[in-house]
This record gives C-alpha cells, sequence and structure tokens, in this order.
C-alpha cells in the first residue's frame, strides 16, 4: 500500500469542488486517512512547492494558494501516486484530457484546482509539511 499527498487548492475551495473531488477517490476505491480544510501560512505553501522557487510563477503560485483555505489529504491505496496523477490529469488546460479532475473542470495552468505528489519521496516529504505530527 502506498500514500500519497493530495491538496484541493484554493479555486477548488472556493468553486465547491471539494465534495465532487473527495467521491472521485473514494469511488476509485482509495482510503481517506486525512482530509483537513487549512488556511495555510507562507512558509508552508514554500516549502511545499520549495522546488519550483527558481519559476518564474512562484510568487504568483505561492500567492494564489494562500487567497482562501485548501482541503490537505492524505490518501492511500495500491500505486495510487500514479494513478491519483492520472486522475488529476495535466496541469496545461489545453493537453487535460476530459474526464479527468483538470480536464473537467481547469481551464487555466495556474488555477488548476487540485495537486497530487509525484514520487513516494514527494508525498513523504510534503505530508510531512502538512500534517508534521503524522511522524
Ligand atoms: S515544471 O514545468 O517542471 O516547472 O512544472 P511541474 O513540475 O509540472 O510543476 C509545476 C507546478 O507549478 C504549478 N504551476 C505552474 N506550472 C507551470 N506554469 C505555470 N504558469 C504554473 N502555475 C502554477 C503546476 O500546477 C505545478 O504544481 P502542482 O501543484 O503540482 O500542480
Amino acid at each position: 500500500m502506498e500514500r500519497t499527498f493530495v491538496m484541493i487548492k484554493s479555486d477548488g475551495v472556493q468553486r465547491g469542488l471539494v465534495g465532487d473531488i473527495l467521491t472521485r477517490i473514494e469511488k476509485k476505491g482509495y482510503r481517506l486517512i486525512k482530509a483537513e480544510l487549512k488556511q495555510p501560512d507562507r512558509n508552508t505553501v514554500e516549502a511545499h512547492y520549495a522546488e519550483h522557487k527558481d519559476r518564474p510563477y512562484f510568487q504568483s503560485l505561492v500567492s494564489f494558494i494562500l487567497e482562501g483555505p485548501v482541503m490537505a489529504i492524505v490518501v492511500e491505496g495500491e500505486n495510487i501516486i500514479k494513478v491519483m496523477r492520472l486522475m488529476i490529469g495535466d496541469k496545461n488546460p489545453g493537453k487535460a484530457i476530459p474526464g479527468t479532475i483538470r480536464g473537467d473542470y481547469a481551464k487555466d495552468t495556474t488555477r488548476n484546482l487540485i495537486h497530487g505528489a509525484d514520487s513516494i519521496e514527494s508525498a513523504q516529504r510534503e505530508i510531512a509539511i502538512w500534517f508534521p505530527d503524522e511522524g
């Protein structure tokens, strides 16, 4: 069994898509371990996106995430890191396939609703950032 970190970003919460997205995850058969609405501080968001800190979009990405609460989620399942990324879809709305979360609902590369960790190492690092008590 594998665990991943998923975040429904501020736009997803504002647009009322939390229920839909959690339903997709549950219907797939994955087990929710944690799901908490959090208003993150700047340090948390900058730590989460640290590997992108030199990208031109970094500050606007961080400001966007800080616009409102996000849903921080830990979810468990077989091969979940890869499959969750498939369910999320491409960050580029022109490439996100219908049936994926972004393919169905996102039309902007920054306001793209949801994040999913891309590797076991990222998942562990991100879970430790968002749920420091998880050990
Ligand atoms: S890249 O192309 O290697 O820099 O991108 P990637 O590893 O896919 O992750 C980039 C994360 O930043 C978010 N983001 C953007 N990416 C590219 N361009 C723009 N303008 C942009 N704005 C935000 C993108 O969604 C990735 O974050 P997550 O949260 O993982 O989706």
